[in-house]
């Protein structure tokens, strides 16, 4: 069955390493995904955000990430991420998420703190796990578009009240990442990240894991970060494959014929991300 991420959340955090949070797009990326979490022994986090949700079916997300956690046999999470609003939450919970994001971000503080308690009152009542977040990322990812400039980072002090207030089990503040890929590098706060972290017992998420330099993300992890989302690297490892096999290809037109080997690229990468962050050998 899929588990909270209390399941492996508390130990990346004692032990110093962090869990991928993988975004799903389609069924190839269950697979590539639990194919590379087999391959390293990883738990693993499956990340549903509302446009995939919406494009792929939520009954079918819930199937094949059970499907994936049965045969596996791995500590697997099926999270919803950016989650919007109290209804949506429910929604997943009662489809059979074991985990939700509830992301208040662009609400006021005390507004966001309000809201994110009813959501962990709600999911800790049925065992799942509530992620919460502080300051606005820059960058797309699917319904979300906050330009550069309107991007704020989290105020630390702020970031540990919201902690204990709400008790949410995972904690993420903006700190300088973006989602997409980077047009430069990111400057990470890991003054924020360290001061917050330090503070409260959750993990730190850091959203935008895609195009952070392996270093940074190594410091990030050893000063308190715990969970990392990642899906553009994802996206863009699997189009390059299909671009160059339909190029070169002209009469290709069976799907398994490209969508097979973007998927082992997909994998590549999320093996990849797992032993950086660390969890590989942790399930
Ligand atoms: O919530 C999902 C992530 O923050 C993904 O960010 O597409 O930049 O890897 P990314
Ligand atoms: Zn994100």
């Amino acid at each position: 069955p899929l588990v909270s991420m209390n399941h492996f959340l508390p130990q990346a955090k004692k032990e110093g390493f962090a869990v991928g949070q993988f975004n799903v797009n389609n069924l190839e990326y269950f697979q590539a995904i639990t194919e590379a979490a087999k391959e390293e022994r990883s738990p693993l986090i499956f990340g549903a955000s509302e446009g995939a949700i919406r494009y792929v079916g939520l009954n079918n997300i819930v199937a094949l990430a059970k499907v994936a956690a049965e045969e596996s046999g791995l500590p697997i999470a099926l999270h919803l991420d950016h989650g919007s609003s109290f209804e949506m939450v429910m929604k997943c919970i009662r489809a059979g998420f074991s985990s939700v994001m509830f992301d208040g971000s662009h609400y006021p503080f005390e507004e966001n703190i309000r809201l994110t308690k009813k959501v962990v009152e709600a999911a800790h009542a049925v065992g799942v796990s509530v992620e919460g977040e502080l300051g606005t990322i820059g960058g797309v990812e699917d319904d979300l578009d906050v330009a550069e400039e309107d991007a704020t980072l989290a105020n630390p002090e702020q970031a540990i009240r919201f902690w204990e207030e709400t008790r949410v089990d995972a904690m993420a503040i903006a700190v300088g990442t973006a989602h997409g890929m980077y047009k430069g590098e990111p400057k990470i706060r890991y003054d924020i990240i360290e001061k917050v972290a330090s503070n409260i017992d959750a993990p730190i998420v850091l959203h935008g894991g895609s195009g952070v330099p392996d270093e940074s993300i190594k410091k990030a992890v050893s000063l308190g970060v715990g969970k990392i989302n990642v899906n553009t690297e994802n996206q863009v490892a699997q189009v390059q494959v299909i671009r160059e096999l339909l190029d070169k290809n002209p009469d290709m037109i069976d799907p398994r014929k490209y969508l097979g080997p973007s998927r082992e690229a997909i994998k590549e990468v999320v093996k990849g991300k797992m032993r950086l962050f660390g969890s590989s050998g942790k399930a």
